[in-house]
């Protein structure tokens, strides 16, 4: 296992690429305003030097740029292909404030003290080596300048009603296979630490609960997509059972009215001295 690599590669989903860059756009959209809310509260104001990394197709950094139009916003990815999606979304909308990097968040080969904010959406449950990340996005960071991770933790992952039997235990699996794959989806609770011990002071801990009756049902229907688990299926890691549970959760979430689903987001921001 490399430790400077990470267990996402947006090629690889089982669902397809074009299947997957869809899923992180809806996924995007279903907590925004109150992740937006939370990263202003943090200190995020427009006309910053913003960097984003692990950025992907770009659909929050199109947000960031949307709605602060006197920032400066780098975007950073590894994966050529997302960042290609990224470059033409920003064409598409007009959005002159971006630039884009391929690199690593490990070897960003930005700048010592450049940024004031750096955002890390859904980029360290899949990191290797996650301590490396933070000293590195430490470095880039002015000095007063902020950095939020925006990431899960499947011990308050949410929740499914009516309850699905054998949930817990599927998630279980998932974050068992995600650290076998050197990724963490349990990262949220260890994110206060992780900022202090990479230098970080000022730590904040905040949740973004998103609902199916508010944001409605898509996203959840995307994230559990029978398709992105069938190669688990197929590799005995889920058995015939747990996956026709996958199957029914999405068919109560649009069939039966009495189903709903939560999930909660964590935030975790910290500054450089
Ligand atoms: C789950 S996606 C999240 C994309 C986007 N932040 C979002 O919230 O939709 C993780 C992203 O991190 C990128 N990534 C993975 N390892 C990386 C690394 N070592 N350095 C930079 N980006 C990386 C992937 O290419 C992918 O775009």
């Amino acid at each position: 296992m490399n430790s400077f690599q990470s267990t996402y590669k947006a090629g690889n989903a089982n669902i397809g690429l074009s299947a997957e860059v869809q899923r992180l756009k809806v996924q995007v959209m279903m907590g925004w305003e109150k992740e937006f809310r939370n990263l202003q509260w943090f200190g995020l104001q427009n006309g910053m030097h913003i960097l984003e990394v692990g950025c992907g197709p770009g659909f929050a950094t199109e947000q960031l740029a949307q709605r602060l139009p006197d920032s400066q916003i780098t975007g950073l990815d590894l994966d050529e292909d997302l960042l290609k999606q990224a470059e033409e979304l920003m064409k598409e909308k007009g959005r002159e404030n971006v630039n884009f990097v391929q690199a690593s968040v490990f070897d960003t080969g930005l700048s010592d003290n450049s940024y004031d904010f750096v955002v890390a959406r859904m980029l360290f449950l899949h990191l290797h080596n996650p301590e490396e990340a933070a000293f590195e996005l430490h470095r880039v960071l002015k000095p007063g300048g902020k950095l939020t991770i925006i990431d899960i933790d499947a011990g308050i992952f949410g929740i499914i009603q009516p309850d699905i039997e054998g949930f817990q235990s599927i998630t279980r699996k998932l974050t068992e296979m995600q650290s076998n794959a050197g990724g963490n989806r349990l990262v949220g609770r260890s994110l206060p630490r992780l900022l202090r011990k990479t230098g970080f002071t000022e730590i904040e801990l905040e949740t973004v609960a998103v609902h199916s009756d508010l944001a409605g049902v898509e996203g959840f229907q995307t994230q559990f997509d029978p398709k992105r688990f069938e190669g688990f299926y197929r590799n005995g890691i889920l058995t015939e059972k747990e996956f026709s549970h996958i199957s029914k959760v999405t068919e109560r979430l649009s069939e039966d009215p009495d189903s709903y689903a939560m999930m909660l987001f964590v935030m975790a921001c910290g500054m450089k001295s």
